[in-house]
């Protein structure tokens, strides 16, 4: 999977993601928002901000950055963002090589992105970076299991991830493992718990 067939897949979705997907993100949308506890002039970075339906969530008074790699969901984005009276800026920019300087965010967020981005731990360490020391990440994604039927189900579907847009087999062990979060607190979340909400807090 390349940054080329993510922008690819998103161009196809873009027009019906919100009738399809809405739906079932809403809830790990709102329960990832309330855990944020964001207050009036805290400063946040929402990556992969996507059609940009979590930004009517955001308290009054809190400054948002959502950035994305796709022009037709941050199109979308942009239309919610006129409509809404917290300081919003939408751009289009690649997670993985963030503009920002060190220190710049209170929290970062990243829902249903990490197994969508071509290298989740550059990603990661993105967040980090921008994040405020003490500060707190948060991620929302599907983990695959690590072993039994289902994992087996789950790699073969791995050379299919260039059509979808996504990585099918992403296990959360491996995942930690590799992005060494400091992780706070972990909650099911959407339909029959099968996405968890990460919480973590910045250490580096
Ligand atoms: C499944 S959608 C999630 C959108 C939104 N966060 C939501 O809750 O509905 C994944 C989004 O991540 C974006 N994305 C994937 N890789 C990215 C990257 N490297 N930088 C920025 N955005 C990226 C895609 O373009 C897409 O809009």
């Amino acid at each position: 999977m390349d940054k080329q067939s993510v922008v690819s897949a998103y161009r196809r979705v873009a027009g019906f993601y919100d009738r399809v997907f809405g739906p079932f993100f809403a809830h790990g949308q709102r329960t990832t928002v309330e855990a944020m506890d964001c207050r009036p002039g805290h400063r946040v970075l929402e990556v992969g901000v996507g059609t940009g339906s979590s930004l009517p969530r955001y308290p009054d008074g809190v400054d948002v950055v959502g950035i994305d790699v796709s022009p037709e969901m941050l199109d979308k984005a942009q239309t919610r963002a006129d409509s809404l009276p917290n300081d919003i800026a939408i751009r289009q920019l690649d997670a993985q090589a963030l503009d920002y300087a060190d220190d710049s965010f209170d929290k970062v967020v990243a829902m249903y992105v990490v197994s969508v981005t071509p290298d989740p731990k550059s990603l990661v360490d993105e967040m980090k970076r921008v994040c405020k020391p003490d500060g707190e990440l948060f991620i929302v994604n599907h983990f695959s299991a690590s072993s039994g039927a289902m994992a087996a189900v789950e790699r073969a579907l791995e050379p299919l991830s260039k059509v979808v847009g996504w990585r099918p087999s992403f296990p959360m062990d491996e995942f930690l493992r590799e992005t060494n979060l400091e992780v706070t607190d972990t909650r099911p979340v959407n339909a029959f718990g099968y996405w968890t909400l990460l919480q973590a807090r910045n250490t580096t």
